[in-house]
């Protein structure tokens, strides 16, 4: 039972420790039964979807304090995706000046004139999302897990630390079969039940507490199960700042 052991403990983690970021909105509450409310609820789980999308984006090379003032300036430019779609690419790459790697921007443009064009909303899986250029597996598992619940895991180079020191793994993380085992990983721990939340656990736990130098396992949820600390407490030449 050690899996629901670390479940159960990120996510209380999370409930107490989550940052309130503009991209977090609250949950749905379910569908209600009504049909008006019902469309209405379709339409702001899309929302939920490209707020998250522009987010992961913009967070893939660049730190949340940064990125929060740059996605709240493109959210009251384009609040939804049929806003971005009748962008220009200027203008998209104005918005993103400071981010770097513009590629990027120029994918959510094309990305979201795509996804308007096919007219039927918002790719609900990571199999549809995958086909929609500039989405990789990391973008897909996240919009996903966060929008749309699927039970589907997302890793990044914090999550990579998180779970190589969690089972005691020594390997190069910029190794493609290594990363590839942690995506197996991640896909048997991820909890069925809030997937996008314990994604989230998971990076904003290597992102505060497991970081790469002294990271602070006092405050960690899953010290108990962590086979790095395990280890270092037993042998001093191998600490947890090793992984
Ligand atoms: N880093 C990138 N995406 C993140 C997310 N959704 N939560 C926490 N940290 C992140």
């Amino acid at each position: 039972e050690e899996v629901s052991g670390v479940r159960a403990s990120l996510l209380e983690w999370y409930d107490l420790n989550r940052r309130d970021l503009p991209w977090r909105m609250s949950g749905s509450e379910g569908n209600t039964g009504n049909a008006q409310e019902d469309e209405d609820e379709e339409e702001e789980i899309d929302r939920r979807a490209y707020g998250v999308w522009v987010s992961e984006v913009m967070l893939q090379q660049t730190r949340v304090q940064t990125v929060i003032d740059y996605y709240n300036r493109w959210m009251l430019k384009w609040p939804t995706l049929h806003h971005l779609a009748s962008a220009s690419l200027e203008e998209v790459n104005e918005m993103w000046a400071g981010l770097g790697y513009y590629r990027r921007a120029r994918f959510l443009l094309e990305g979201a004139k795509m996804i308007v064009a096919g007219g039927v909303g918002f790719p609900r899986t990571v199999a549809a999302l995958r086909k929609i250029p500039g989405i990789g597996d990391y973008t897909a598992g996240a919009i996903a897990s966060i929008a749309f619940n699927e039970v589907v895991p997302v890793v990044d180079g914090n999550v990579v630390r998180v779970l190589a020191r969690l089972r005691a793994v020594s390997a190069n993380p910029k190794d493609s079969a290594t990363v590839k085992n942690f995506w197996k990983l991640a896909a048997q721990l991820v909890d069925p039940d809030r997937p996008g939340d314990f994604n989230q656990s998971l990076m904003e736990l290597g992102a505060t507490v497991c970081t790469p130098l002294n990271p602070n396992c006092s405050s960690c949820p899953i010290s108990i199960q962590c086979q790095a600390l395990s280890i270092s407490r037993k042998d001093e030449s191998v600490t947890v700042t090793d992984y």
